[in-house]
């Protein structure tokens, strides 16, 4: 099994860093959706099925189940169909509507949570069926992205790795959490190498991670509404947040100034950016680095939607 999953390992890791123009910073981004279906979620799930399979704890007859609002699903749908293994992902409405149709046609059965939790978010009540699944099924395993060291490790020798071997000096590196494991591996890689790097933790307004105020969110991939075990791993600086329609206005920008077709998750962290450095100046321009976790393709509906965009500022008015 091992050696079968390892046949598609070229597929996962290596993406480009490209440099983007800005007036005061040298601005790169790490375009994560190289990555076999489209996304930074590839890294992790080859990561924690290979590391599993090495222990024996993946088998020809387990069934693997995952809660994911989506690009970790799509991946181990992917690597699942490709083992040749069952895989059962715990979904919720907040999933964009190609990830779900895609989800359906690649997986063995799909669970979609329907109800919020007291947070506002979804991911307590995706976590309490995955609960349900574990006492239900025959041979289920769960991942758990949320703890699993093998996410940490996935980013640590991956992206952080790779950082590392590109840049003489790296200053900040801005990283939006969802789970934490992409900014605990990073960080912890990249303060190894470059001491005085200042690592800015981006997360969405009415995420709970770094205990702000919960509230509705709309924009999958960053955010959550428990604090996942992974950020305490995370070596963090600062944290900023940014709200849903700020991500919108990042995307956007991120598409009109370079061209790139970009996730909610990127926008988020190229606002942040530009946020983070107006009006300040320096003696030498600093390397500054984001993600691109995923592309635009799947946000067609929704971020790069006219009447959607319209929707979530209505949402916005009336939450406030
Ligand atoms: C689009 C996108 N960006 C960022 C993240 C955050 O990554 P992590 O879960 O490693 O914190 C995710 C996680 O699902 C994601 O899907």
């Amino acid at each position: 099994m091992l050696e079968k999953l390892q046949k598609l390992g070229h597929l996962v890791g290596n993406t480009p860093l490209v440099p983007l123009e800005h007036p005061s910073i040298h601005l790169y981004t790490k375009l994560e959706y190289h990555n076999l279906m489209n996304s930074v979620k590839a890294r992790t799930a080859y990561y924690m099925l290979s590391s599993a399979i090495k222990r024996g704890e993946i088998h020809q007859d387990t069934t693997l189940i995952e809660s994911s609002s989506g690009n970790l699903a799509i991946a181990l749908a992917t690597f699942c169909q490709y083992l040749k293994i069952k895989f059962i992902p715990v979904i919720d409405p907040n999933i964009n509507g190609v990830y779900e149709d895609l989800l359906h046609s690649i997986s063995y059965k799909v669970v979609k949570v329907t109800e919020r939790d007291e947070t506002g978010g979804f991911l307590l009540t995706r976590l309490n069926k995955i609960q349900e699944l574990l006492h239900s099924i025959p041979n289920a395993y769960w991942t758990n992205q949320y703890q699993n060291p093998d996410n940490f490790h996935a980013h640590y020798h991956g992206i952080g790795t790779e950082l590392v071997q590109h840049f003489e000096t790296l200053d900040y590196a801005f990283i939006g959490v969802g789970t934490g494991g992409t900014i605990s591996g990073i960080s912890n890689r990249l303060k190894e190498a470059f001491p005085n790097v200042k690592v800015i933790a981006v997360d969405s307004e009415g995420s709970v991670i770094f205990n702000a105020k919960p509230k509705k969110r709309y924009i999958p991939g960053i955010g959550a509404s428990t604090v996942p075990e992974l950020v305490k791993r995370a070596v963090i600086d600062e944290v900023v947040h940014v709200s849903e329609q700020d991500t919108v206005d990042g995307c956007h920008q991120l598409f009109e100034n370079h061209g790139i077709f970009a996730g909610g998750s990127s926008g988020t962290s190229y606002y942040a950016i530009n946020q983070y450095f107006q009006g300040k100046t320096f003696d030498r321009k600093p390397n500054v680095v984001f993600l691109c976790p995923d592309n635009g393709v799947p946000y067609v509906q929704t971020v790069y939607n006219t009447e959607w965009i319209k929707w979530l500022s209505n949402q916005a008015a009336f939450i406030s």
